[in-house]
């Protein structure tokens, strides 16, 4: 594999482009335009600048990574690539229809994989061109800090597609563990529901939340609070994974928060948005409630 292809430069598509750009891949990034695939690339730029900065890669090395990346403003040079990646909003419908779309110029002999956090690869399989070419690569936030890649197969994935996709993911430097297609695969099903009961326990008055955060931080060695994390990973996307939890499993312990739901429809989706279980428009992060 030469040519990686990106669709979607949000926080985990820039964070995908950025990894396969450092380490050697030419990288085609789309979004729902070019000025957002753009916006994706200049992103990429102050981070890798920060990287020269700690010394951490060179000036010709960002440089030259910066290079490969190239925005795109649709899929036409998309049929040069060996690989590409979906990286969109985690909603099926809108995977769907980029899958159709992307389907039209995929290579023959290319691969399409999905960084969908828990929809069901199968399923979303009906909707490539061709199922046993499809797979789930499943990067964490922020991809070029965090080390696992969770690779998941769906019930047509040929083994030839999951040996290319394991290589480029070990290519990245990243440690590959292999699930099966069940919802939430390994790591969501064990952390939303964690995150989801932690928004519980402050829906319910357990504590507030700098508590809450401080607590399960503090006393379990997190890196950050479940509510920090939440909004870190974004409420929607937090909100969706429960969902499919809930409805692939039938099981009303996954059951969404309530509090969760509303701060989605509130639009308060986390740093994103600037505002979730904190406000993020001053210094520091203050808690909402
Ligand atoms: N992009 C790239 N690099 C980033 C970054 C970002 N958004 N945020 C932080 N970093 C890097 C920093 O540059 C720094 O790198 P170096 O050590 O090489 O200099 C390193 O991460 C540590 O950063 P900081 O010192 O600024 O801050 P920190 O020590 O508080 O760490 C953190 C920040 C790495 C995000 C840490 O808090 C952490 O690991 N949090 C938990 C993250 C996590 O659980 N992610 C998984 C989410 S679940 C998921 O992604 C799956 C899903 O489907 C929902």
């Amino acid at each position: 594999m030469k040519t990686i292809g990106v669709i979607g430069a949000g926080q985990m598509g820039a964070g995908i482009v950025q990894v396969a750009a450092v380490s050697g891949y030419r990288v085609l990034v789309s979004d729902i335009g070019l000025a957002q695939a753009e916006k994706g690339k200049a992103g990429i730029a102050k981070r890798l600048a920060r990287a020269v900065e700690k010394e951490q890669l060179t000036q010709p090395d960002a440089d030259a990574a910066l290079a490969r990346i190239e925005p795109q403003g649709d899929y036409a040079a998309f049929a040069e690539v060996d690989l590409i990646i979906e990286a969109a909003t985690e909603r099926e419908g809108v995977k769907r229809t980029i899958f159709a779309e992307v389907g039209k110029v995929l290579r023959a002999d290319a691969i399409l994989a999905t960084n969908t956090s828990s929809i069901p690869i199968t399923r979303l399989a009906q909707a490539t061109p061709d199922p046993a070419r499809f797979m789930g690569v499943h990067f964490f936030n922020p991809v070029p800090v965090m080390k696992p890649i969770e690779l998941i197969r769906g019930l047509a994935t040929s083994d030839s597609t999951v040996a290319a996709v394991e290589a480029f993911a070990q290519s990245l430097g990243k440690t590959v563990v292999h699930a099966n297609d069940a919802p939430g695969f390994i790591v969501n099903r064990v952390l939303i529901p964690m995150l989801n009961e932690a928004i519980f326990a402050l829906g319910e008055g357990v504590a507030n939340v700098k508590d809450i955060d401080a607590a399960v931080s503090l006393g379990l060695n997190h890196p950050m609070g479940p509510l920090t994390l939440a909004d870190f990973i974004g409420l929607d996307t937090c909100l969706e994974i429960a969902r499919v939890l809930h409805e692939g499993t039938g099981d009303p312990k996954f059951r969404p928060a309530p509090q969760l739901v509303k701060y989605v429809e509130a639009g308060w989706l986390g740093r994103k948005t600037g505002r979730g279980f904190y406000d993020y428009s001053g210094p520091e992060p203050v808690p909402t409630r």
